[in-house]
């Protein structure tokens, strides 16, 4: 694809033709090559966003490490650990003024006013659960911005899973426990703490059918952001509207065909129930 050149000003412009006001929380998900050049690196593209959102506005962003010890990954450092869901959340973190949170495997990073309530307190939540970071956002009457990704970068996707109360995030990643493990410092350069995760988030390849279901549904709408395609939505419409699917069919977003040894074992778990029967859960 030939990256065509776009300044922060057409960005914002861009943004606010999307629906983006000053004032919003918004969480954002990116793939900034699929946007084209952005003058000015990956920085100008987040002060686009802030200049559209304005000083009463708040920019959240995802900055997974997805540091489990099961993956033999090092504890979580907020200060240190890069940030696995691409550059411009990478960048994001490192700026003056953004806060991110210590969870070792689903950290968030966010500026404005309302950053220290959406992002504070311990880490105690599972990870896009109830209470978590994303469902703060939902509670504050947050949107959410797809730019150049799918339904299957879309965490929120996994707080409607856990809002639903889907037995299938019971089963863990690692095999040789009933629970996943993650250790993380509190401030840079800490000491390490150990985290027992009950419901992890597993794989979203099975989120894509969401992009045609969404919109179907009228929940989303579609912009062009620079050569992008991008989706926006408000994270309370897009919960409301999963957990109800979910509720219509357990399976949806497990599909047989996965190629993840996740949603394989998952899916398992989900028939294994069925088969006992809705008496014996
Ligand atoms: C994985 C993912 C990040 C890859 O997207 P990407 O566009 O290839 O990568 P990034 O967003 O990290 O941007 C890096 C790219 O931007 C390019 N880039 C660097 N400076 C740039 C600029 N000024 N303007 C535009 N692109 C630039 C880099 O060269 C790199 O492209 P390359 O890999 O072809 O060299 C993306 O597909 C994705 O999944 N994003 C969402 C992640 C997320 O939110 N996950 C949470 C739920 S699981």
């Amino acid at each position: 694809m030939v990256r065509k050149p776009i300044t922060r000003r057409e960005l914002a412009e861009e943004l606010e033709r999307a629906g983006i006001c000053p004032g919003m929380v918004l969480v954002v998900h990116s793939s900034l090559g699929q946007v084209g050049w952005m003058l000015g690196g990956p920085e100008a593209a987040i002060e686009a966003f802030q200049d559209v959102l304005g000083p009463r506005g708040t920019l959240v962003m995802p900055t997974f490490s997805f540091s489990l010890a099961a993956w033999n990954l090092p504890p979580f450092d907020p200060g240190r650990t890069p940030s696995r869901v691409g550059l411009l959340t990478d960048v994001f973190w490192r700026m003056d003024g953004v806060l991110r949170t210590c969870h070792p495997t689903h950290s968030f990073a966010a500026a404005g006013p309302d950053a220290p309530t959406l992002l504070g307190g311990p880490v105690d939540y599972e990870p896009l659960g109830m209470g978590s970071p994303i469902d703060r956002v939902r509670l504050a009457g947050g949107r959410i911005l797809l730019i150049g990704v799918g339904h299957n970068r879309n965490s929120t996707v996994h707080l409607a899973e856990d809002l639903a109360e889907m037995p299938y995030l019971q089963v863990p990643f690692d095999t040789n426990r009933d629970y996943d493990e993650a250790w993380y410092a509190t401030r840079p350069g800490g000491g390490a703490h150990r985290l027992e995760i009950r419901r992890m988030p597993g794989s979203s390849e099975g989120f894509e059918l969401l992009d045609t279901l969404l919109a179907q549904e009228g929940i989303v709408t579609t912009h062009r952001i620079g050569q992008a395609t991008a989706q926006f939505m408000e994270s309370e419409a897009l919960c409301h509207t999963i957990v109800r699917l979910l509720g219509e069919n357990p399976l949806l977003l497990l599909p047989a065909a996965s190629a993840s040894e996740i949603t394989a074992r998952r899916r398992r778990y989900m028939e294994s129930l069925a088969a006992k029967g809705p008496s014996n859960p």
